[in-house]
């Protein structure tokens, strides 16, 4: 057993020998954050960083945003809990607000990410083998990301997260994105759905094409797959548009939210047809799911978010992100391509030194987050300013400037 001290740690460096002495293995930077308001940031040294991911595309209307904060107070003083025993007001409400801004008419709420996946695949499952002769088999892209439970690390196919915990559940097959062909050839009478990103996140930011996703859509209906896409990342307003499949004016069966649902509250959520809502009472459940505290705050960020025109902020400020971006490649050859939609935006860089861009980033005061050896990925508040975006592009441009400054390429001593 590990001996803590007890007296409450003043520094970042205190914290961090709480967290190695506790914690499960991880990897963070050695900074440890306190507090937040809108964009920014704070440590426990009072260091101020610009935040550009957001906790990781959820903080979508900034750091202890006054409509998050008045939600949860609100709702903290009338019911936190009750489980799905019962009803309960704020559920219904997110529901139906889901429900009225959507072309799907059935919702359920969970915890996160994977969970909703969780429940696209048990749905996709259930579909196939009641309506399409027990056909199991649903395929996935390579490179995708649709969570960490044992279902969803096998659905997002990366070797590294699957291999420890085998054996994984069968019925998974995967394909590479945007290859409509490699889709037909794998699909045959097994085959009950196809799960996809909009825009595959984790992975870089890389978009799904316009045609591609259009002929999945059409190739879905005439071959009777259910079509599903992971919104997980890509939906509540982070493309521009209250759902990313907007973006592509296609309308899957199926979609999965989280992340920027409750504006940095843990909540999850499946949508579906009605023709595909084959889900009976006791099929699927939670204990949390659909909690009215979570539910409460997720229908005061989505009204907010329609009701300010929150989503012409996304398109108006991740256009002069995205062209900042661009015009910094276009002055420094060490940026390859710039990419995404909306406030998903990533960088590739031609050499692989994201991991010092982010941490040149820190010491510039600005939150970044590499996706990969050469990748950057952007995804900051849904209300990141003007004033904000030009702010981050001039420390993103001092930390790929100070890249090749003396002090950073010298070898480490040793
Ligand atoms: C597209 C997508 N799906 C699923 C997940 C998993 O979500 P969670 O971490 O909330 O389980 C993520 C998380 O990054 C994601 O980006």
């Amino acid at each position: 057993m590990t001996t803590l001290s007890t007296a409450r740690p003043s520094s970042s460096a205190d914290w961090i020998a709480i967290e190695q002495a506790t914690y499960f293995a991880n990897r963070r930077p050695p900074m440890v954050i306190e507090r937040g308001l809108g964009s920014r940031v704070w440590d426990v040294e009072g260091r101020e960083y610009l935040d550009m991911i957001a906790g990781i595309a959820v903080v979508s209307l900034g750091h202890c945003s006054p409509v998050v904060q008045r939600a949860l107070a609100d709702q903290a003083a009338k019911l936190i809990q009750i489980s799905n025993l019962f009803y309960s007001i704020p559920q219904l409400e997110l529901g139906q607000l889901l429900i009225q801004h959507s072309p799907f008419d059935r919702v359920f709420f969970c915890n996160s990410g994977a969970e909703a996946n969780e429940a696209a695949l048990k749905l996709a499952r259930k579909w196939g083998k009641t309506r399409k002769n027990g056909a199991f088999n649903i395929v996935t892209a390579e490179h995708a990301f649709h969570g960490r439970t044992l279902a969803t690390v096998t659905a997002t196919g990366k070797d590294a997260y699957m291999q420890p915990f085998a054996p994984l559940p069968p019925g998974f097959l995967h394909v590479p994105f945007n290859d409509m062909d490699a889709l037909e050839r794998i699909t045959d009478a097994t085959t009950a759905a196809v799960l996809l990103e909009p825009i595959q996140g984790e992975s870089g930011v890389h978009p799904a094409t316009q045609q591609y996703l259009r002929d999945v859509a059409d190739f879905c209906k005439a071959k009777n797959l259910l079509f599903m896409l992971d919104e997980v990342q890509t939906g509540i307003g982070r493309l521009g548009t209250l759902f990313g499949f907007e973006r592509y004016g296609v309308e899957p069966d199926v979609i999965t939210l989280a992340k920027g649902l409750g504006g940095g509250v843990p909540i999850g959520a499946i949508l579906a047809k009605e023709a595909v809502s084959v889900f009976e009472p006791g099929d699927h459940g939670s204990t949390f799911g659909g909690n009215p505290l979570m539910c409460a705050v997720g229908h005061a960020v989505v009204s907010y978010i329609l009701e300010n025109d929150v989503l012409g902020n996304v398109n108006r400020v991740g256009a002069l992100l995205k062209q900042g971006l661009e015009r910094m490649k276009a002055e420094n050859p060490l940026i390859q391509t710039v990419r995404g939609d909306g406030l998903l935006l990533a960088f590739d860089l031609t050499a692989d030194r994201a991991a010092d861009v982010v941490r040149l980033g820190y010491d510039e005061g600005i939150l970044l987050n590499a996706t990969g050896p050469n990748t950057i990925r952007l995804a900051p508040p849904l209300t990141l300013s003007e004033a904000e975006a030009h702010e981050a592009l001039d420390k993103i441009k001092r930390s790929l400037d100070r890249l090749d400054a003396p002090e950073v390429t010298r070898p480490a001593a040793g």
